[in-house]
């Protein structure tokens, strides 16, 4: 049995603790740790987890506990890692892992001396109807893949103390919303040659919204991310032979596959078991039984290149986060 800590009692921590529960004989929502103990208690009532403590520092030195769940806003991230590998848990992240590439490695080397388990939790990727496209295409049921347009697109109805207007918790579209379109064209084309972007920053300097231009050699993608436009969160990949359309790829459980005369030749239509986090929890209950320090599917090498990739465009836009300055 994994027992697993959870810290900040917040609104992702609520998806974790539903899919976990499905995992009920290998995982147990063993203690959660709130900066307010009431949220924990809430969380317990909830969820019936064994511990609350009000500090996350209390939660990490606990021996029982064997994982820890990130569920805080980015750019505390960092620090958190680097604190909890000095107690040897293993970690789950959520995304965007941290501020930049730079963190993320020295993470990653430091969970290597630990010999800890570490991955973003960027469920995405562990999606089965992600994964059935990407046979599609190994396949060569799309053609050779010549274009990708990703869009998440949402308008933020929060205030300015929130998480996504303050730029030392890595406010802003990027690291929020951005790194779903990125990943999606990273899975399908790699890693692009060169990109063109467009940004329009707040006044405090957070990213609202951007429009990016992935290159390839015979390819391109078109991404758009923002947290003050409503607009569908849809991705197409545009093959020689068909095209997919897949609306709310970051949680997707339906693809539709089109021939070029526009007709609907396939639909792959896979339902959560739970909400989607399922997947990703899956494959960490997996990669510690298995005594891995890391998951193929969401390696440290790509958190690392994404991160790397939004660092770049973050440099177009001369965008630094407090901590980097
Ligand atoms: N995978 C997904 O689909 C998905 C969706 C949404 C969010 N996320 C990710 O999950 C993380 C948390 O997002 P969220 O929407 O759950 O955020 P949230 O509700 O605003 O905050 C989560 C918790 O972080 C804790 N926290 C600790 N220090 C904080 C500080 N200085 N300011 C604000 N909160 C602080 C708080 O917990 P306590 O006060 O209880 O300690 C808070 O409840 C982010 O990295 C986000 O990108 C992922």
């Amino acid at each position: 049995m994994i027992n697993v800590g959870i810290i900040g009692a917040g609104n992702i921590g609520h998806t974790f603790c539903q899919a976990a529960l499905y995992y009920k004989d290998d995982l147990c929502l063993y203690a959660i740790a709130s900066r307010d103990i009431k949220r924990a208690k809430l969380y317990q009532d909830k969820y019936s987890f064994e511990k609350t403590y009000n500090s996350y520092q209390e939660l990490y030195s606990d021996p029982q506990v064997d994982l820890i769940y990130i569920a805080t806003p980015h750019g505390l991230h960092f620090e958190q890692m680097m604190d909890i590998l000095d107690y040897k848990k293993h970690i789950l992240c959520e995304k965007a892992f941290t501020l930049n590439a730079s963190q993320a490695d020295r993470v990653f080397k430091k969970a290597k001396v630990k010999q800890c388990f570490v991955m973003e939790a960027m469920w995405t990727r562990f999606l089965p109807v992600i994964q059935a496209i990407q046979k599609e295409v190994k396949d060569g049921n799309i053609g050779k893949v010549m274009y990708i347009k990703a869009d998440f697109c949402f308008k933020a109805d929060v205030d300015e103390s929130h998480r996504l207007l303050n730029p030392k918790l890595g406010g802003g579209a990027l690291l929020d919303v951005g790194i779903y379109p990125i990943t999606f064209a990273n899975i399908f084309l790699g890693q692009a040659q060169s990109f063109k972007s467009q940004v329009q920053l707040s006044d405090k300097g957070i990213d609202l919204s951007e429009s990016i231009e992935y290159y390839y050699q015979n390819a391109k993608a078109h991404l758009k991310a923002s947290i003050i436009e409503n607009q569908p969160i849809i991705a197409y990949i545009y093959g020689d032979l068909a095209y997919v359309v897949i609306e709310g790829f970051f949680y997707a459980e339906k693809a539709s596959v089109y021939n070029h005369q526009k007709q609907l030749i396939k639909v792959i239509d896979i339902p959560h078991k739970v909400n989607g986090f399922e997947y990703e929890i899956k494959e960490v209950i997996e990669c510690i039984h298995q005594n891995k320090l890391e998951s193929q599917i969401m390696s440290h090498k790509d958190t690392i290149n994404m991160l790397k990739q939004m660092d770049d465009l973050r440099e177009t836009w001369k965008l630094k986060y407090p901590q980097e300055k």
